[in-house]
């Protein structure tokens, strides 16, 4: 408690100063410098791999999680299996040492996060990750500060889906009355209460 206290006052102090905004601290765009040049666009856009077969606990669990190498074997057994760029991956396989990602898109700490709740209520990936599919290398589409999380937290109604959309990337086609009907919708019958989603312990716990 009394560290999370000493952290919530550093940042307030940090806040003063436009330290918080630029993008050194939001890393928007950052690539890591990850030990294989994996990439969305091939897997997801050219290949129609669904998220979920590689991020298994995302309807499920507070991580979305990262897939285990067996999963890239399933199919990278029999496609591409001399490729340099690939030697990381069987390695791991052969000596079961995960492969070490680097995180792009990670929040301090000091703040509570839960995929299941978001994903099952009908709140898209590319809402907060972005065009995940055009990405050769992975890097954080949004700044993912406090006022990025508030803005949807108090007013959410335009931006939910039905729950068996929220992996596709392309917009749904409606119209903002026809998004913001369909979401008043799932408000009501969730009993969502937008007056206390944005408290401060919803994300500070
Ligand atoms: C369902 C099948 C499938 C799975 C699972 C899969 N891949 Fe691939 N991967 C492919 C195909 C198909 C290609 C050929 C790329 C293309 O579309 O041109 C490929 C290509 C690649 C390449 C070559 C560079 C590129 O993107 O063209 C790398 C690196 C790669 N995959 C890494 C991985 C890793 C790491 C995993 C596990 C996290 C993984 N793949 C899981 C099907 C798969
Ligand atoms: C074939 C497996 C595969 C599929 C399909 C896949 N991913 Fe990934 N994803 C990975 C791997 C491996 C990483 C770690 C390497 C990287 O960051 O590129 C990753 C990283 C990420 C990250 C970055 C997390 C972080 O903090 O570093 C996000 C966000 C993400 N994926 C979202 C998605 C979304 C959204 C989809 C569907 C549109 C998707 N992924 C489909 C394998 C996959
Ligand atoms: C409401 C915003 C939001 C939505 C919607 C969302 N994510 Fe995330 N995602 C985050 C945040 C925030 C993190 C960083 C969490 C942390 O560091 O505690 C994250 C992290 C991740 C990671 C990194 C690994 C992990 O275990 O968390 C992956 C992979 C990922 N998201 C995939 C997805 C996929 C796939 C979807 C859609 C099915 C999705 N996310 C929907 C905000 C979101
Ligand atoms: C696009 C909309 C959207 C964005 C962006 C978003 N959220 Fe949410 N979040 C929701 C909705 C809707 C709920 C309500 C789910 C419910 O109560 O059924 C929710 C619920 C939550 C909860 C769970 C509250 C509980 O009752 O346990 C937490 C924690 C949370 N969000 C954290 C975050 C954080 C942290 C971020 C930013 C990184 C974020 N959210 C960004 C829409 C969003
Ligand atoms: C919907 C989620 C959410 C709610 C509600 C929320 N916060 Fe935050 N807060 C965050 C996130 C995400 C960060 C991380 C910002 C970053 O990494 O730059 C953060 C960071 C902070 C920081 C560190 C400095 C800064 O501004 O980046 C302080 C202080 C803080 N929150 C105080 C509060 C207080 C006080 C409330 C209630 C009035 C509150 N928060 C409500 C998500 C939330």
């Amino acid at each position: 408690m009394a560290s999370g206290l000493a952290i919530v006052l550093v940042g307030l102090m940090l806040g003063a100063f436009d330290y918080a905004n630029s993008p050194y601290v939001t890393a928007v765009g950052w690539v890591g410098d990850q030990p294989v040049p994996f990439s969305h666009k091939h897997h997801v856009a050219d290949d129609g791999i669904d998220c979920r077969y590689c991020h298994t606990g995302v309807e499920t669990s507070p991580n979305a999680g990262l897939p285990p190498t067996h999963t890239c074997m399933t199919c990278h057994s029999q496609l591409w299996t001399d490729a340099g760029v690939l030697a990381p991956v069987r390695h791991s396989y052969a000596s079961g040492e995960p492969i070490r990602w680097q995180r792009v898109a990670q929040l301090p700490d000091y703040v509570y996060f839960d995929h299941s709740i978001h994903v099952n209520r009908g709140v898209a990936c590319v809402e907060c990750h972005g065009r995940i599919d055009r990405m050769p290398l992975t890097s954080r589409a949004e700044p993912f500060q406090m006022q990025f999380c508030l803005e949807c937290h108090r007013d959410p109604a335009g931006r939910l889906r039905p729950p068996d959309q929220v992996t596709r990337m392309e917009p749904l086609g409606w119209t903002e009355a026809e998004a913001r009907r369909f979401g008043e919708g799932v408000i009501a019958a969730h009993h969502i209460n937008t007056k206390t989603l944005d408290n401060c312990g919803i994300c500070h716990r």
